[in-house]
């Protein structure tokens, strides 16, 4: 929880690209309340600025108007170090392309946030393996990621993102490169994150994560056009397609 009982906050959240001729306005005077424990995802066609609001919302892109909150703070203003120090803590982000380091086995990307952190070794490492049994992969946590498959390294990032048990996980089309088993594993932790009160924003182009949200948000050219609370989300959403009910 908060405190301020929202995640996230915007109000008038603009991004541009660009000047002149050029100028593109990726984000255009968005608002946005996302309640602590709310799934919500965003869809939209490409191009709509989607991913832009995932980073600016997430602090790994600084918005060029508007205002933002994570847990009540307000964070637009921050400097680079702060703002770093608060994705850190604060945000979970799960990508398409997976971005593990390949070096690293799947149990040392799980831990490298929480290093970083300022975590002990031996704390980061109980609760990367916690986190690898969590998403089913405590026998492959010394794997590299090219060992494992499309599915199972969506699952070791799944697990990085939470590794610092953030406020909220931002995810990016995660499943957008998985064929449909690996989709069903993945969907279906998000689906336990949900369930579990993580707070998610979720971009994609899955009508199944779109029908297990709590809400949906259609975007084009940078604005909102649709938002939907699905107030029947909990009983009759993925849980009951894969099968997870009763
Ligand atoms: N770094 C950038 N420089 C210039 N234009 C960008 C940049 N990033 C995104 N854009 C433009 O902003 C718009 C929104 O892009 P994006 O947020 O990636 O959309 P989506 O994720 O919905 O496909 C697009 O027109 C894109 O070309
Ligand atoms: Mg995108």
């Amino acid at each position: 929880m908060t405190g301020s009982g929202f995640a996230i906050r915007a109000r008038a959240l603009c991004k541009e690209h660009g000047e002149g001729q050029t100028l593109v306005r990726a984000v255009d005077e968005i608002d946005l309340d996302v309640p602590d424990g709310q799934t919500l995802a965003v869809t939209g066609p490409s191009g709509c600025g989607k991913s832009t609001l995932l980073h600016l919302l997430g602090g790994l892109e600084r918005p060029t108007g508007g205002a933002l909150w994570l847990a009540g703070r307000r964070v637009d203003g921050l400097g680079e170090r702060a703002l770093a120090r608060l994705r850190r803590r604060t945000v979970g982000f799960v990508f398409q392309a997976f971005h593990l380091v390949e070096e690293l086995s799947a149990v040392q990307n799980v831990e490298l946030p929480a290093l970083l952190a300022g975590d002990s070794p031996r704390a980061a490492r109980r609760r990367a393996a916690e986190l690898l049994d969590r998403v089913g992969l405590a026998a492959r946590s010394r794997h590299l990621p090219s060992a494992l498959s499309g599915g199972e390294r969506q699952r070791v990032a799944i697990a990085r993102a939470l590794v610092n048990a953030p406020l909220v996980v931002l995810a990016d089309e995660p499943t957008g490169n998985l064929d449909s088993a690996a989709t069903r594993e993945v969907l279906r932790l998000f689906e336990e994150l949900r369930r579990g009160g993580q707070t998610l924003v979720i971009v994609t182009h899955d009508d199944r994560i779109a029908a297990t949200a709590d809400r949906l948000v259609s975007m084009r050219d940078g604005a909102f056009v649709d938002d939907v609370w699905l107030a029947a989300a909990a009983p009759t959403g993925l849980g009951g397609l894969l099968g997870l009910d009763g």
